[in-house]
């Protein structure tokens, strides 16, 4: 058993491959709708995870919570003290691009981030990170109608900003979607010299105010976390 400040399970019962949704719920979800023999591995603060199989690969489904700072430490630890090598985020995000459209699919192929992150982290001022080509060509491999592109990641819901039009000004132009935890985890998989990449599916959007129905906000949740666990079937 290790146990760390934040996790307590098996080295064993943690898969080298892992999808991260932010919420423990979906983490659930997952496991009870598309893994055989799973079983809960942790519930420390529960943040709920569970180990099972997808047509016969063993996979961990490891929740992450919200914001760098959260992400930053699970994926931090995962890497570190359980020998995962591959970490696939699968969230939801904003639009910031008129082409990107409520319910889309998203690849993040780098992340933007106006914080001090890597800075706070390793003395380094790093603002951009790129994912893992590797687990980018599987991902796109499984479905070419993907829109991949580059995320900006906040501290902030940028929805809560007191000045949200100063913040997009400030922003690299070619953004396509905003998030909140991909830079942690790219930068700290950069760092430990390990593989994650970020799937997002469209739920908020600049441009669109319509209401999406829970039943296609749902399906189109299934898609990506197909998807991602049909990548997770070619990582060796
Ligand atoms: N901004 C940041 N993070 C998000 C958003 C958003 O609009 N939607 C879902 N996660």
């Amino acid at each position: 058993m290790i146990e760390t400040p934040h996790i307590k399970c098996n080295k064993e019962d943690i898969s080298n491959i892992v999808l991260m949704p932010g919420d423990p719920l979906r983490a659930k979800f997952i496991a009870e709708t598309y893994l055989k023999d799973y079983n809960l591995v942790n519930n420390v603060r529960n943040m709920l995870a569970y180990t099972g199989y997808y047509k016969g690969k063993k996979i961990t489904v490891f929740s992450s919570g919200m914001g760098m700072a959260s992400m930053g430490i699970y994926c931090y630890e995962l890497y570190k003290f359980f020998d995962v090598k591959y970490i696939i985020r699968i969230g939801s995000c904003g639009s910031n691009n008129k082409e990107i459209k409520l319910l889309d699919t998203i690849l993040s192929t780098s992340s933007y981030t106006e914080t001090n992150f890597s800075y706070t982290y390793s003395s380094v001022d790093v603002h951009e990170i790129e994912s893992s080509n590797y687990l980018n060509e599987i991902i796109l491999n499984k479905d070419n109608t993907i829109k991949q592109g580059k995320t900006v990641c906040s501290m902030v819901f940028d929805a809560y900003m007191e000045n949200k039009e100063e913040y997009n000004k400030r922003l690299p132009k070619d953004i396509i979607a905003s998030e909140m935890e991909a830079f942690a985890l790219f930068y700290i998989a950069k760092m430990l010299k390990k593989d994650a990449a970020c799937l997002l599916t469209v739920s908020d959007s600049l441009y669109d105010n319509s209401k999406i129905s829970s039943s296609d906000r749902q399906n189109n949740l299934k898609h990506m976390i197909e998807v991602a666990l049909e990548a997770c079937l070619e990582v060796l």
